[in-house]
């Protein structure tokens, strides 16, 4: 398969990517950074692993630098929209500049990439398949994440529209939902926050990053064909 992972150059996306690439199949990642964590997987995998350096903010880009200069001519099986940024503040301290932000990245590039990569996979006859990376914020509340949980909520809705306006040419649209895990965007709170956290969970401790990598990897998978417009919840148990 030909994967199209947006956030790949650290964190859970880094991670989809090596579980990719170790059940053989090719990744096309998109960030602003070109880590040496990437690099190291270049050149693990020689051919089957693509960079392009993109500002996901700046949604007139998407079209160009994704879809004409980095896979023109290549047939996606699958996108991961995993590329977010976090927005941790009171509601009363709402910024609309910040805010807006936000959703360039959290939401209107995800949809605008949906669009062309729907379109790649209509063009090329594939029954592909959509998986977003949402957050347990848009489903339990959190000091301080409304801003960012909306974003994510906005996701979950898109993906099951999605799932029922795509899924007559065999292409699946899922989510995967991630407790807190232990990366840079969780690196703000302290220790006493994510103890917090942790124990609002069933099994008392951080999301396995590992853990949300392989999910997506299933859901991408055959033996995930029937599934379609659904949440899969990766979270430690946070009922
Ligand atoms: N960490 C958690 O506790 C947690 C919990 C639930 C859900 N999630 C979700 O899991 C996903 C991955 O999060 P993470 O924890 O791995 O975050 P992270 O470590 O902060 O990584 C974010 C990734 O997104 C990319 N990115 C950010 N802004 C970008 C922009 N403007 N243009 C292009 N790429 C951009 C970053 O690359 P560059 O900086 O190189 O551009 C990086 O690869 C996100 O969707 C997040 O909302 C995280």
């Amino acid at each position: 398969m030909n994967v199209l992972v947006t956030g790949c150059s650290r964190g859970v996306g880094l991670e989809i990517c090596k579980q990719f690439l170790e059940k053989g199949h090719t990744i096309y990642g998109v960030s602003r950074t070109y880590t040496d964590e990437f690099k190291l997987l270049e050149s693990k995998y020689p051919e089957k692993v693509f960079f392009k350096s993109i500002d996901l903010k700046d949604v007139s880009n998407i079209k160009e630098i994704i879809f004409k200069e980095f896979i023109k001519n290549i047939s996606i099986n699958c996108f991961v929209n995993n590329a977010a940024i976090a927005y941790d503040d009171i509601i009363t301290n709402v910024n609309a500049y910040n805010l807006e932000e936000t959703y360039k990245v959290n939401v209107f590039s995800p949809i605008l990439i949906t669009k062309y990569v729907l379109r790649n996979m209509i063009l090329n006859k594939v029954k592909g398949n959509i998986i977003h990376i949402s957050s347990v914020s848009a489903h339990t509340g959190y000091n301080g994440l409304a801003m960012y949980a909306s974003t994510k909520g906005a996701i979950e809705a898109f993906s099951k529209n999605t799932a029922r306006e795509w899924g007559r040419y065999g292409i699946r649209s899922n989510v995967v939902v991630p407790g807190f895990m232990d990366t840079d965007m969780s690196s703000d709170l302290s220790d006493e926050q994510k103890e917090r956290i942790y124990k609002r969970t069933s099994l008392k401790k951080a999301t396995s990053i590992e853990s949300v990598a392989k999910t997506v990897v299933f859901i991408a998978s055959e033996a995930a064909l029937s599934i379609t417009g659904e949440k899969i919840h990766v979270d430690s148990g946070t009922i």
